[in-house]
This record gives structure tokens, sequence and C-alpha cells, in this order.
């Protein structure tokens, strides 16, 4: 086994993260195919086929999706569990729950080759999001830790009065969970719940089972029985697990008009917490005063890493008109770059989208740029022998309306638009002007318009001349991540220092002595 994953270790040179890896694509394809399903449903749903995007002849695995009576009985057997987990002392339940993030990180190879095969993420990627999903237990783990488990004395009146305030958790939580981060978003919310005494229901994104299942294995075995349980399934057994009276709080990870459903379904007797973080239309500035080829790099990352397939992608970039071509010729240069192919391979950049759906959205995003502005790198589907699944091209248009429908629907594709303005007022304008507000991203020399960008931009997760991702790649602990507006409900973001108080409710106990 290779020396434990940080986020400094996942760099492309890093030999031995390299041969880990493909061990880990060895023991993965050892378990293709497998069934996934609740165990003894007495009649789950005609099974469903997950196949790789990469190479579709690839069977992932077959899910069966569960019961409405599986999904009722999951929620009653964490139910049932949680009176003990919640009573464990909060030392106890963060050691298992770092014993946990030590098996995910252990098992990082395996688990993020899977992830590859299953979702298309390139390799450095994929082991990210598996580290990242480590991370998670272990930083609110530690938030738990440094407030010493949320218990403190408040002020008295009287000398016979004590009252303190202690955080208690909910009850059941259900985290339903997207395909774009099979692991770190299944594991954020799980993690968040599970630290404040929740227990959990969790439905992943179809696309995403085996690897969702595969992070439950780790938690089904280090835990105890009911703590967390999986429901297999699509849309259906998310509504059932919505819908259960017993579902004590929600996060939801997913599109915009899905979260505002869930938002407004009522199906418990009394309000409950409802965490929706949902889409991005993300926007970056570049001024005219950037570094082009920080900026023109920075945007590339951002657009086309994992398909624009991230909800912090960037699908939008206003330049300053001054340098506009400038910094569009060395964009679409950098596009011309992209290593497209099979993600499992070493220097992949851009894998597959994640289904035929997807290169639809594409064929249509691109025939719409056609027709209203110009498609200056990319547009075409790709197909060949080496490209046996669904691969696109990244693609940048330029000279689309800055009200066209383009510059405000999600596409969730590596698809990214320039378009011109005059100064950062503008830009900043047309950033803001859309229902979204997660990311966001500047490239700027001038400090004043710096500070007028940070003090102007309605976004959750901001960045500035970051070549490294113009608005991807926040890490937990470090970038708090969460969306603004029509982005996410609760303002706390997650990895942040405020997202666990939102699992737990406020008690003041006072005790006449
Ligand atoms: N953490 C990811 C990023 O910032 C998104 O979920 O790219």
């Amino acid at each position: 086994m290779a020396a434990r994953i940080t986020y400094a270790t996942l760099t492309a040179d890093n030999e031995e993260l390299h041969t880990a890896y493909e061990d880990g694509v060895r023991r993965a394809r050892a378990r293709l195919g497998e069934e996934v399903a609740v165990a003894e449903d007495p009649e789950p749903g005609e099974p469903v086929e997950v196949r790789s995007p990469a190479d579709p002849a690839v069977v992932v695995c077959t899910v069966r999706p569960a019961s409405p009576r599986a999904v009722q009985a999951a929620v009653a057997a964490a139910k049932q569990a949680y009176p003990g987990w919640a009573a464990t002392p909060w030392q106890e339940r963060i050691a298992l729950l770092r014993r946990c993030a030590d098996v995910i990180s252990d098992r990082a190879d395996e688990l993020a080759a899977l992830m590859t095969i299953e979702v298309g993420k390139n390799r450095l990627e994929a082991l990210g999001d598996v580290e990242e999903a480590a991370v998670f237990f272990r930083y609110y783990s530690d938030l738990m830790e440094a407030a010493d488990g949320y218990s403190r004395p408040m002020d008295s009146l009287s000398d016979t009065e004590r009252t303190r305030s202690v955080l208690r958790p909910h009850g059941v939580w259900g985290v339903i969970s997207p395909f774009n981060f099979p692991m770190a978003l299944a594991a954020g919310p799980t993690a968040a719940a599970l630290v404040a005494g929740n227990t959990v229901v969790v439905k992943p994104s179809l696309q995403g089972t085996a690897t969702a299942w595969r992070l439950f294995e780790v938690l089904r075995d280090e835990l105890p029985a009911g703590v967390v349980r999986l429901v297999p399934g699509g849309d259906e057994q998310g509504r059932a697990l919505v819908g259960s009276p017993d579902v004590a709080g929600l996060t939801f990870t997913g599109s915009y008009e899905v979260g505002m459903q869930v938002l407004g379904a009522a199906s418990t007797p009394w309000p409950r917490p409802v965490i929706a973080e949902m889409g991005g239309k993300n926007p970056a500035v570049v001024t005219a005063s950037a570094d082009l080829d920080a900026a023109a790099q920075g945007v590339a990352r951002s657009a086309f890493g994992f398909g624009g397939q991230k909800c912090s992608a960037c699908s939008r970039v206003y330049v300053d008109r001054a340098v506009h071509d400038d910094f569009v010729a060395r964009l679409v240069a950098r596009a011309g770059d992209v290593v497209v192919g099979d993600p499992l391979e070493r220097d992949t950049f851009l894998g597959p989208v994640v289904d035929a759906a997807a290169v639809d959205r594409f064929r249509e995003a691109v025939a719409a740029a056609r027709e209203r502005g110009r498609v200056v790198a990319g547009g075409d589907v790709l197909t060949g022998e080496r490209l046996p699944g669904h691969y696109v091209a990244p693609t940048v248009v330029t000279d689309l309306d800055p009200s066209d429908p383009l510059l405000s629907t999600e596409l969730f594709l590596p698809f990214v638009a320039a378009v011109p303005v005059d100064g950062l007022e503008q830009a900043v304008a047309h950033a803001n002007d859309t229902v979204f507000g997660l990311t966001a991203g500047l490239f700027s020399g001038e400090g004043e318009e710096i500070q007028r960008f940070l003090d102007t931009i309605e976004a959750g997760v901001v960045y500035v001349n970051r070549p490294a991702g113009a608005t991807t790649g926040a890490w937990p602990g470090i970038q708090p991540f969460g969306g603004w507006k029509g982005s996410g409900s609760s303002g706390k973001a997650g990895g942040g220092v405020y997202y666990l108080l939102q699992f737990m409710r406020e008690q003041s106990q006072t005790v006449v002595q």
C-alpha cells in the first residue's frame, strides 16, 4: 500500500500514487458487475445496469432499486439505532468516525479506480474525491473536539441556577447525494450528521451507486448496526426518503429544480432542517490588468476538469474588451492542449461525460451556440476505437449576447463562453445576473479591483488569481463550499466551521442546585 494520500501528495509526478492506483484498478475490476441491493428487500425493483461512461460495454454494477418498503425499513432501522448513537459520548463517536476515515484512506486506490470506471473521473481527481471523503470525517470530528462537544456554560442570574447550552442531534438524517462527487458528497453530509449524533440513510445517485456502496461498506463495518443505511435507486427512492415523516433532517445535493422541490416538501409534523446544495453557472472575470496566461489556465482547468460536471465548474467568462481576443486565443490554445481519453490512463485530463443524455445536451448547446454565437474551439462529439464512450471535445464559445440562455442555464458540460465587457462593474453585473451564486473567480492585477470584486460578487466561494482553478477545487477546512441564492439553501458551507452546527439543535438546560 502506498503512503497515505494528502492534499499535498496528489500530484501528477507522484510515482507511488500512480503505481498504487494502477493496482487499485486491478482490484476494482475484480468486483465489477456486482449486484447492489438492500439486504432482505422483499420486492426490489427491476435490475438496472450502471455502465461505464468510458466504455458502455463495461457493467460497473447491477442495481436493484430499493422498494418503498425497503426505504421505510432503512429509516426504521436508523430510527431504532438513533437513541444509542445519540447517547454515545461524542468522544467515542469521533473515535469511530476517525477510524472510518482511515479505512477510506487505506482503500483510496481501489475506491478511486472504481470511481473512474463508474463516472469517468480522471485518476488524480478521483483520488482527490476519495481523500476528500476521508477528510470530511476528520474535519468534522476535529470541530466537535475543538468545541468540546458543543456544551457550554451560560451566564446565571442567581447563585443557585446553572444553565448550559447544549447542541443535540435531530434524529434520522436523509442524505441524497450526486454522481459528480460520488464519495465526497455522500461522505460530507453523512460525516457531519454522524459526528453530531444523528443516524443516516443515504440515497446516492444511481450513476454513482457502486462507489457510494463502497463508502457504505466501510461505515456499515465500522459503526454500530443501523447507524448508516444506504438505499439504492433513483428519483422514486429519493422521493420516498424525502416523504418519510421519520426523516428529521435532510441534505440534498443536485439540481436547482429538484432542490427547490425538496425544500418545499413538508412531510414531517414539524419544520425540519433541509440543507440543499444546488447548481451553479459559475463566472470568471478577467480584467485588463490580469495575467492572461494564469487566467486562461485557471478557466480551462475549471471549465474542462471532470467535463464541466462539478457544481463549481466555470462556464462563463467576462473579459475586458481590451484583452478579450488575446484571452480567448490563449483559452482556445489551452482547450487544444487538453488530453481527452480513457480516464484510467495516466495522462488523461478529460474523460467522458457521464451518459448519453449529456452528449445530447452537448449537441443541443453547440447547435445553439453556432446559431447565436461562434464556436471557436471544440464543438464535436468524439468517437473512434480509442473513445468508445460518451466523449465530447472541450468547447469554447464567443459572440453570444450577454442575455443568451447559454449564459444562464447550467449545462454540466465542458463548455465555456467568453463575453467582452466594458470594465469590472459591467462584468460583475452580468456575473450576478443569474439565479445561481455558487463559485466565482477573478483575474486582476489591481488591489482596488480585487476588493471591489470581493465586495460585490454574489457567490459563496470566491477565488482571485488562481491558475490551479478559477472557480474549482475547494477542500474541506480550507475553502468552505456552499452556495448563495439558488445554489444553496443554508448559507453555511460544507467543510467550513459552521456546517456542523446545522445538524444539531440547541437545548438550554437550566438546573437549580
Ligand atoms: N469541492 C468541489 C470543487 O470545489 C466541488 O464540489 O470543485
